[in-house]
């Protein structure tokens, strides 16, 4: 067993070619999850966050393809894996649980049939060692009576114990890796917190790595130990979840920090971000957060940002690193738009 990170993805593109010419909608993403460890990818609709983790579980739909990059498993290449044994992988070190738990359960078998029959698919264990196992994986995730609601089947679950069962699910087969993309965004928020907090346990107890998908940033708080930041295809900001939380430095994190639903529910009373996303087929020529930016200059309308370090925080935003913002309007390349105008309009 490797001591680096358990995931490890370094500067993936991934293109959609079509009639009308090629749309990138990854842009150099890198990022590692290690074990024990819970990465948050977060940003808004369309940010490119499903499309990380079916880059790196090998789902990604056609025309949709990776162009370049790596993804390693535990120091291992698997984005070019031939297909069978790509899904040994997504069977064995890598599960998938999605927003909908239906999607993942059969509506004709027991949950605890289809445990078994999971467990047995992936580990060389007898029907009756199975079964056991099955029960005991039921119990993990805080179903209780498991031996009998082992023989329950899905429809006779509330959503929140479907998604543990789901959990339960994703765990048959000791995988490396668990990709959990909006587990929550279907349940109550009550129930919400449960899950959450299930996922960070067994993700300790068990040392696996988590990527958790999510547009909201209340998530993150409670489960991520590390964020990752996207928007419009690119990790915008990545740091520990105090740093990032506690002191978001991206614009775009800082409006994604104002958006976190308060405790009383009164979602009236939301900071939104102004604007939508740009279309991946009209990204502006600069940093692609530019016409929604308060803090936008002239820089940012001629050159997109890469990622520097700025103490535990990685950002991408020319408000930091080299003095840009400092030297705002005066470095030539282009004439300084209205800062409290329409940015996006200032650049031909
Ligand atoms: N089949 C497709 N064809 C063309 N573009 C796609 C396709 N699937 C996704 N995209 C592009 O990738 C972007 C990111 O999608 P996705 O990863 O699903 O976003 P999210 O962050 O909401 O999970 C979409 O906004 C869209 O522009
Ligand atoms: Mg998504």
């Amino acid at each position: 067993m490797t001591s680096g990170p358990v995931l490890s993805v370094r500067d993936l593109k991934v293109e959609f070619a079509s009639r009308r010419g090629v749309l990138r909608a990854l842009d150099g993403v890198s990022f590692d999850i290690g074990r024990g460890e819970v990465l948050g990818l977060v940003g808004e609709s369309g940010a490119g966050k499903s499309l990380t983790g079916a880059a790196v579980i090998g789902l990604l739909e056609p025309p949709g393809r990776i162009v370049s990059g790596e993804v390693r498993l535990l120091g291992e290449r698997i984005d070019a894996l031939p297909e069978r044994q790509m899904r040994a992988v997504r069977g064995r070190r890598i599960a998938m649980v999605f927003q909908d738990p239906l999607t993942s359960l059969n509506p004709l078998y027991t949950v605890g049939q289809q445990i078994e029959q999971t467990i047995l698919a992936h580990l060389p264990v007898s029907r009756r060692e199975a079964r056991r196992r099955a029960i005991d994986l039921l119990k993990e995730v805080g179903i209780q009576g498991a031996e009998r609601r082992a023989d329950a089947y899905p429809h006779e679950f509330s959503g929140g114990m479907r998604q543990r069962v789901v959990l339960a699910l994703a765990l048959c087969a000791e995988p490396d890796l668990v990709i959990a993309d909006e587990p929550t965004t279907a349940l109550d928020v009550s129930v919400q917190a449960q899950i959450i907090a299930l996922i960070r346990k067994l993700c300790l107890e068990r040392g696996m790595a988590v990527m958790l998908i999510t547009h909201d940033m209340g998530v993150i708080a409670e489960t991520a130990d590390r964020v990752a930041v996207m928007y419009a295809g690119r990790i915008v900001e990545t740091g520990p979840v105090a740093a990032l939380v506690g002191a978001p430095l991206h614009p775009y994190a800082r409006g994604l920090m104002a958006a976190i639903p308060r405790l009383d529910g009164d979602r009236e009373r939301l900071a939104q971000i102004p604007g939508a996303m740009p279309r991946l087929q009209d990204l502006p020529r600069g940093c692609a957060f530019c016409p929604r930016c308060p803090e936008n200059f002239a820089h940012c309308h001629v050159e997109r940002p890469e990622l520097v370090t700025r103490g535990e925080h990685r950002v991408a935003c020319f408000l930091y690193g080299d003095g840009l913002a400092d030297r705002a309007g005066d470095d030539g390349a282009a004439p300084a738009p209205e800062m409290d105008g329409a940015p996006g309009e200032a650049v031909p």
